[in-house]
């Protein structure tokens, strides 16, 4: 077992922490079912220790008839016994804690899963009930109620409303889920709804959870006044822009929900953290980052922002404004369970379509697997010695790919099942991840995976990288280690590169990194190399390589 050395006493231990998210489903299998589980994740705390982690977020572990991956929720105070109970949780816990690594869970609150015990009873009740007032259930239109009340789309089905039929129930009204019709939204404007989640966020921080990550958290508050008004499609962000008054999202309402959720946090020493996930206008996104309120929220600007050097500047620079409106401070991310693995994305021609790439079981174009991965380490090296906090995705350490042949018989999301098969889904990212260049799922677990790995995952294991210190796995290890004793104050200053490819920023202490996005090799600046993402070349930084000197 590890060494412990316990938990920083620091209490602003999460403005630039090193996050690692696990989806626990396809982790490590502990018991040979196929799926991951927790005793898993606890099975590989040494390997979590390596990566000189501040904290692990978990994806959903709760009860689910997995509609959605898990975030569609039936219990949430409890473990889905497929993965574990709550015993196991509060040892997953305590190992973390004893080898200094926080945690943060996935609090789902926009909706719940159909199965939920108030879905439940919401279903079996009258119209006008108090049961069903707990979610948004309506009448419908036509001569009959025949028709959805309103033409509001979701995310994975065309209509955000499904009749109660569908579900069981024997009258005629609709209900409104944003996402699958096994998740049904929350009627956030009824106060038992607050209660039950703070409740719920209490049960967790009780048991000593350091964070907690919140699903969808621009949508708990619509307007659900009367007559409901249309919004056939899907608003863009530019669109419902910065106003606060979107129609199913972004409402200043909101808000109130996440001072009363902050008052709770600081009840408990160190006070409990918090980071949304909020697709808004990125004027917005100082305001669910506030430290009245959530205290940070996800920047996804760098997952689809392309590996150019003016690009990467400007979505920087960006960012390290709007933190400055509140007393935030930035996040970081490439990759994550909704998305194509970025090693993939920045292996592929920028120009190609990556839907249709995909829906093509990755044919259609070729991939660069090999620079891909290289292009991935100088990237996830660039936003690891900015300010701030990275969040990074399980496997992206291997400097792994994403699946893109999973045949559509074995696919799981609803993104593909529902929406007309016109997109892939996300399962690609989702397959467990290899710890052995060989066995039965490569060394996931005893009993094969429940999703297909395909023969390649073989020398993006583990085991293939732990010994090549020009791997991903290595470079990740040294870069997080120097990392942490890197850290210093949230500012940059960039200096003059003399080349548009090369991006050249530094830290008050001294730190330097300097990225090459193309072309020529780069002649190596003064001073003592830390890391290179990459080999160099006679001496220079060549492209799609990131180094880190001390000056
Ligand atoms: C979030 C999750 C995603 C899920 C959706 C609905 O975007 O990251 O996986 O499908 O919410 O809960
Ligand atoms: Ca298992």
């Amino acid at each position: 077992m590890p060494k412990s050395v316990g938990l920083s006493k620091d209490k602003n231990w999460w403005r630039q922490a090193a996050i690692y998210q696990i989806y626990p489903r396809s982790f490590a299998d502990s018991n040979g079912d196929g799926i991951g589980d927790l005793k898993g994740v606890t099975s590989r705390i040494s390997y979590l220790k390596s990566l000189s982690l501040d904290a692990v977020w978990l994806s959903p572990f709760y009860p689910s008839a997995l509609s959605d991956g898990g975030y569609d929720v039936a219990d949430y105070r409890d473990v889905d016994p497929r993965l574990g109970t709550l015993a196991d949780f509060d040892e997953l816990l305590a190992e973390l804690h004893k080898v200094g690594i926080r945690i943060f869970v996935d609090i789902v609150p926009n909706h719940s899963s159909n199965l939920h015990v108030w879905f439940k009873e919401a279903i079996e009740a009258q119209p006008g009930s108090k049961a069903r007032n707990r979610y948004i259930f309506r009448d419908g239109k036509g001569e009959n109620g025949e028709l959805p009340p309103t033409d509001w789309v979701s995310h994975f089905a065309p209509s955000a409303w499904t009749h109660e039929s569908v579900m069981g129930g024997k009258g005629n009204q609709w209900y409104m889920h944003w996402f699958a019709p096994e998740q049904p939204d929350f009627n956030w404007d009824n106060p038992e709804v607050e209660k039950e989640f703070l409740k719920t966020l209490e049960f967790w921080a009780d048991r000593g959870v350091d964070g907690f990550r919140i699903d969808v958290a621009h949508a708990l508050k619509k307007d659900l006044s009367e007559p409901l008004r249309s919004l056939p499609v899907f608003e863009t962000l530019e669109e419902r822009g910065n106003k606060g008054k979107g129609i199913l999202a972004d409402r200043d309402e909101v808000f109130k929900i996440y001072k009363q959720w902050r008052k709770l946090f600081n009840q408990y020493d160190p006070p409990r953290v918090a980071v949304a996930e909020a697709f808004v206008h990125p004027e917005r996104l100082p305001l669910y980052a506030s430290t009245k309120t959530l205290g940070q929220c996800f920047d996804f600007r760098f997952i689809e922002t392309p590996f150019e050097a003016a690009a990467y500047k400007e979505s920087v620079q960006d960012a390290l404004e709007l933190a400055l409106k509140n007393k935030s401070s930035c996040t970081w991310t490439l990759s994550n369970h909704d998305q194509i693995r970025h090693a993939t994305k920045m292996g592929l021609n920028s120009a190609v379509d990556r839907r249709s790439w995909m829906l093509s079981n990755g044919t259609s174009h070729p991939l660069d697997m090999a620079s891909g991965t290289q292009n991935a380490l100088a990237a996830t090296l660039f936003i690891l010695a900015l300010p701030g906090s990275t969040y990074m995705y399980q496997g992206e350490e291997l400097g792994l790919h994403e699946v893109t042949d999973i045949p559509a018989s074995q696919i799981q999301d609803p993104q593909y099942l529902r929406n007309n098969k016109m997109d892939k889904g996300r399962d690609g990212c989702r397959v467990p991840l290899p710890w052995q260049k060989s066995g039965s799922s490569f060394g996931f677990g005893t009993g094969g995976a429940h999703l297909p790995q395909p023969s390649w995952f073989a020398d993006y294991s583990v085991e293939a990288e732990e010994n090549d210190p020009n791997s991903a796995l290595s470079i990740y290890r040294i870069a997080l280690g120097l990392r942490k004793s890197l850290i210093t104050e949230e500012k940059i200053k960039w200096h003059k590169s003399g080349n548009s490819s090369v991006l050249h920023f530094s830290r008050p202490n001294g730190w330097h990194c300097i990225t090459n996005f193309r072309g020529e090799s780069y002649p190596m600046p003064k001073g003592e190399i830390l890391i290179s993402s990459h080999p160099l070349t006679d001496g220079k930084i060549p492209a799609g390589t990131t180094v880190w000197l001390k000056k």
